[in-house]
């Protein structure tokens, strides 16, 4: 955090030098309700991946609005929300090798964890680990919906979840099936293939029960289909995280509905001196563009051009002025790849700062 960030709560936003990261409260807790709110209409719980926030401040915040837990991708991610208490967390995710899992098995001496797996290998390292240090980590079995990414077929679950109950320090918690693949598609496929996502996770359901097995939880759906994911009645917990950011893609890309944006990046114009242009203090480095160019909301005629390492490119409409030293307000393309080159973000309503949120997941690779 720089010097003074952590003393502007209370101040007004244009006191945090650029650029600078924000979320509109009022935004965040509409998104928050609206989630919540969703998987509630439909009797399931809600454990939003923190992988695109990143800030342990905002992930209280989605349990003090009714998430049930976390979601996160990495055992540092979980490391960082652990300590900042966290208690109850998922790690959406294959953790393989003797390093890793003595990190994971820590954490559940003092946090409830849950872990994807897919390898009977990895399951007996995971439970040779937990047993050594008198722990229990839970399993989701990953199904393969259909992403190609992790997850076995569901046909194979069955004796992966036998493996996971009859060996000691680990418990299995149900399934995951993640249907990743689904999140970019147009509307009028994503209903479809997410129905064939859930059909596939049922199927594992419906296998696991003929061999005896209860699963107590199926996992999955991201903020590209939730919507549509908690609706179908495959799933029992809800992994959309994302959404409560809202960034263009999610936005614009995936046309997830009932959202606002809540996620900003105030810049400042550095320069007008090449005719017809204007720069701005905020490049790759502070908002990622792999997925496309963030949005000017604070000027209307003013567009980004481009993005270069450290400044925006704006456009402007003949007649639009603009000054050295005039701050801009952007809506990021994709969150996950803006959080994390920041070390803080502002929690903002009504123009003033009521909480600096350090974001201290970014960089947790490993
Ligand atoms: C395992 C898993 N669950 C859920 C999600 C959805 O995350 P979000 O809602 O932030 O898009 C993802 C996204 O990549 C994921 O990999």
């Amino acid at each position: 955090m720089s010097p003074d960030s952590a003393s502007l709560a209370g101040q007004p936003l244009t006191e945090a030098d650029t650029p600078a990261l924000w979320v509109d409260l009022d935004a965040l807790d509409h998104n928050i309700a609206t989630m919540a709110g969703h998987c509630a209409a439909q009797g399931i719980d809600w454990r939003p991946h923190v992988k695109a926030s990143k800030a342990p401040e905002l992930a209280k915040r989605l349990i003090a609005g009714g998430a049930v837990g976390i979601t996160c991708a990495k055992v540092g991610e979980a490391e960082v929300m652990a300590a900042a208490g966290v208690t109850d967390i998922l790690i959406a995710n294959e953790i393989v090798g003797p390093r890793k899992v003595a990190r994971l098995v820590d954490l559940a001496r003092h946090t409830t964890i849950c872990v994807a797996v897919d390898d009977e290998r990895n399951i007996r390292e995971i439970s040779t680990a937990a047993q050594a240090a008198g722990v229990q980590v839970e399993m989701l079995v990953d199904i393969n919906v259909g992403a190609n990414r992790c997850g076995v077929p569901p046909e194979q679950a069955p004796a992966l979840a036998r493996l996971v109950l009859d060996l000691p320090g680990v418990s299995l918690r149900g399934l995951m099936g993640y249907e990743g693949h689904v999140m970019g598609m147009q509307p009028e496929d994503k209903e479809a293939e997410s129905g064939r996502a859930a059909d596939i996770l049922g199927r594992a359901r419906e296998a696991l029960r003929a061999a005896g097995i209860e699963p107590r939880v199926l996992s999955g759906g991201g903020t590209g289909n939730y919507w549509i994911a908690a609706s179908l009645g495959a799933l029992t917990e809800l992994q959309a995280g994302g959404g409560v950011l809202m960034d263009l893609s999610y936005m614009d890309a995936m046309k997830v509905p009932g959202h606002r944006h809540a996620l900003f990046l105030d810049v400042q114009v550095i320069s007008t001196a090449v005719p017809g242009r204007a720069m701005a203090d905020a490049g790759w480095k502070s908002t990622g563009m792999h997925t496309g160019l963030p949005a000017v909301t604070s000027h209307p005629g003013v567009r980004v051009a481009r993005l270069n390492a450290e400044h925006t490119i704006l456009e402007r409409d003949a007649g639009v002025a603009l000054q050295p030293g005039e701050r801009i307000t952007l809506v990021p393309h994709y969150s996950d790849s803006t959080v994390l080159l920041h070390r803080h973000m502002y929690a903002v309503r009504a123009g003033r700062i009521e909480e600096v949120w350090p974001i201290s997941a970014a960089g947790m690779l490993q």
